[in-house]
């Protein structure tokens, strides 16, 4: 069955409090932390994405799924780290240097959190193998990263099916997480793919009941 890693980006923050419980009673599984710089994508998220960090570490003990946008990933391991969040995401992209990567994979691990890579639509598959053996999961965006409420692009499905193909032929135990324009109409595709996980905003958030939402993108 996939789990549901639910974004809270679009979360009005008025409603935040009651939104967060009412979603832990519609059954998801994580929520999705989308930590946005302002200079490896437009939005800077920051303030916001701690503060709704914060305020679910206190009223739940559902995993933190944090997604990491961001250029200086030590920075933002480093203030995300006091909020003991379950798994923490940085880009691909965002680090070039191999010898970088496996420092940061250490670092991440070192502080007792899992680590997990995400890779834009336009970058090939086949550059996150060799951190595959060593990372708990893998975050293939449907969407380009930077916004929620978009469409998915059609051709990231074939990413995931080439890398659960890999990780199979390879006997790794790697985690793949669907990010970007996921809904009941679609997440089927992705089930059939091979994801584990998939993460949803939108079609959650502006959805009037959560449950029904949910149990549809369970089924
Ligand atoms: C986009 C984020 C996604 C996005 C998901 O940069 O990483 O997590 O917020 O939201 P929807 O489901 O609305 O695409
Ligand atoms: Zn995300």
């Amino acid at each position: 069955m996939v789990e549901i890693s639910t974004s809270v980006l679009s979360v009005d923050e008025e409603k935040a409090i009651t939104t967060f419980y009412n979603l832990e009673v519609a059954g998801t599984d994580y929520f999705h932390i989308d930590v946005m710089d302002g200079k490896f994508v437009k939005k800077d998220t920051t303030k916001k994405m701690l503060k709704y960090a914060e305020y679910i570490k206190h009223i739940s003990n559902l995993p933190l799924d944090v997604h990491l946008m961001v250029e200086d990933v030590k920075a933002y391991v480093d203030s995300f780290i006091s909020l003991d969040p379950d798994r923490i995401t940085f880009h691909l992209e965002a680090i070039r240097k191999k010898e970088e990567i496996i420092k940061i994979i250490k670092y991440i691990k070192e502080n007792g959190i899992k680590v997990s890579i995400a890779i834009k639509p336009n970058t090939k598959i086949e550059e996150i193998y060799p951190y595959l053996p060593y990372i708990n999961m893998v975050l293939i965006m449907t969407v380009e990263p930077g916004e929620g409420g978009q469409v998915l692009i059609e051709s990231t499905i074939n990413k995931i099916n080439k890398i659960k193909q890999y990780i199979n032929e390879n006997n790794l135990e790697t985690v793949i997480e669907a990010d970007g324009g996921i809904n009941p109409e679609n997440i089927n595709s992705l089930k059939n793919a091979g994801i584990d996980i998939a993460v949803v905003g939108t079609a959650i958030i502006n959805s009037n009941n959560f449950k029904e939402t949910m149990k549809k993108l369970k089924k």
